[in-house]
Order: C-alpha cells, then structure tokens, then sequence
C-alpha cells in the first residue's frame, strides 16, 4: 500500500499547480493525475453535473490502485467532497478551498479579495469557511467566469490575459484588498501576471504548498507515505487530446509525460474507462 500512487485530479490542467507541490514535497511519492477535459470547465456547472464526473473519476482512481485521493480542484471540492468521502470511506481524500483563513491573518487593510469560479462560491464549503473565518474582515468575492478557459489554452501572457486580468482585479484593488486567494487551482498559472498588474504591496496566496503539506501528515499518520529511496513514477490521464495535454504538462509543470486517453462511456452510471492503447 505504501508505494501505491497518490490520486490526483481537476477538470483540466489546473491541478496541476498542485501536482508539482506534492512531487517537490513529496518526491518519493508515485502519482496519477486526472483532467477531464471533455468537461472543463466545472464551474460553471450544475452540483449534480460535477458531482457525477468526480465520483465516476474517483472510482478510476480507486480501481488504480491509488492510496489517497487529492481533489485538486475547488469547484470539485466545494460539491464532491463529502459525496466521495462518503462513497470511498477507506481512502483518504484532501479537498482544496480558498485560502481565507491564512488571508484573514495576513490582511492589514483589513479587505481580502477571493477568485473563484461561480460553483465555488456557492458551495457549502466556502460559505462555511467564510462564516468561520473572515468574520473581523470584508471579504471581496471576484467570481473569474473565462479565467480557467485562459488557462487550458496556454494564454498566460500578452495583452489578452492581461485585459482579462485587469477586468477581475479591478473591484478587489477598488474596495482596497491587499490581500488576494487564488481559490481556482488554475490561477497559480497566472500568478506572475497577477503580481505584475497588483504590485508588491499585495499578497497573492496559492493554497498548494499548504495542501501538499498537509498530505504528507496525512500519509505519515496513516503510515502510508512511501519508502524515501522508492522511484516515483508519474502517470497522466485526459479525457480530453492527450498530445495537446502533454504539451501542457511540458509547458506548465516542465514535466514530459506520454498521457493515457481515457473516455466517457454513456448509460444510468457514468463510467470513466481507459482507452485501449
Ligand atoms: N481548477 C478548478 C478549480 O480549482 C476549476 C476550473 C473549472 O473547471 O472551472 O476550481
């Protein structure tokens, strides 16, 4: 069970900012990462939709072999989490969500934006962070709708995604926000542009370092983290064009990988099946 992969997914290429924090955190650790491109992007729909496809991924990650589950996604979190805990009881599964709480503590100006897609916003799990959280401080919510499609299409530079940009930060620089959450596991890949645009008076806060932190006391309190000499092996999965999910991976995480095609096969359950090679 120790050298069993780590389960890792997002409805596309975001994930993959938290991908990298858990193979730098954890290098002895094997991964097996999952982006269902044939429906990115998730947020903008319904919680039933999203929580079919995580709970049809989770079953591939568990048919795989995989000895935890990151759901590297917010949107898949804010709806799937609890339905594929419940689902997989025997499996530990980490969800993301915006990171309020840490903003909460670093904001002097006492005005923390938060960007997100609109599912996340209205999910249980980031109202109840919120709620918990950010009571001492006014919470700007920046919803991103076009932000992860940016994204998917490698336009993370130039004056397009600048312009994009521009539009979304402009109401959180308004009301006087010094501090930013990344609360989409895509955005981290625009985190240089963001910087840029806001200046060096704002902090700009990607959950991924923290999560993968917290999976290595999760795999160290369940016994399950690797032997440190083990070789890691990486494996990818799309549901959408594996040679154009690879020149992603190459682009954005600079890792090579050959990604494995997986497809959605229709009926009353969805089922997530690995194409023949
Ligand atoms: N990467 C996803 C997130 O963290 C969402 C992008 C999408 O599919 O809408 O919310």
């Amino acid at each position: 069970m120790r050298g069993a992969p780590i389960g890792i997914f997002d409805s596309g290429v975001g994930g993959l900012s938290v991908w990298r924090q858990v193979v730098h955190c954890l290098p002895g650790e094997s991964t097996l990462y999952v982006a269902d491109q044939a429906h990115v992007p998730y947020g903008n729909r319904s919680a039933d939709e999203i929580q079919g496809y995580c709970l049809a991924i989770g079953e591939h990650l568990v048919s795989q072999g995989c000895k935890a589950i990151v759901v590297a996604c917010n949107t898949a979190s804010a709806v799937a989490l609890e339905p594929l805990r419940t689902r997989f009881p025997g499996v530990p599964i980490l969800g993301l969500e915006p990171a309020v709480k840490p903003a909460v503590q670093l904001t002097r100006s006492g005005v923390v934006g938060v960007m997100a897609t609109p599912a996340t916003f209205q999910g249980q799990l980031y109202r109840a962070t919120v709620g918990r959280t950010a009571s001492s401080v006014r919470v700007v919510e920046q919803v991103c709708i076009g932000l992860a499609d940016l994204v998917e299409q490698g336009d993370l530079e130039g004056p397009h995604c600048d312009a994009a940009l521009e539009h979304f930060l402009a109401p959180m620089l308004a009301a006087g926000a010094d501090t930013i959450v990344l609360g989409c596991t895509h955005y981290p890949f625009v985190i240089e542009a963001i910087r840029r645009l806001v200046g060096p008076g704002m902090a700009v806060l990607d959950p991924a370092p923290a999560v993968a932190k917290h999976l290595a006391d999760v795999l160290r309190q369940g016994d399950l983290l690797a032997e440190p000499a083990a070789a890691a092996e990486h494996r990818f999965f799309t549901s959408g064009d594996p040679q154009a999910f690879d020149r992603a991976v190459a682009r954005l995480v600079g890792a090579q990988c050959c990604s494995e095609a997986l497809i959605w096969r229709p009926g009353p359950l969805l089922q997530l099946q690995s194409e023949p090679l």
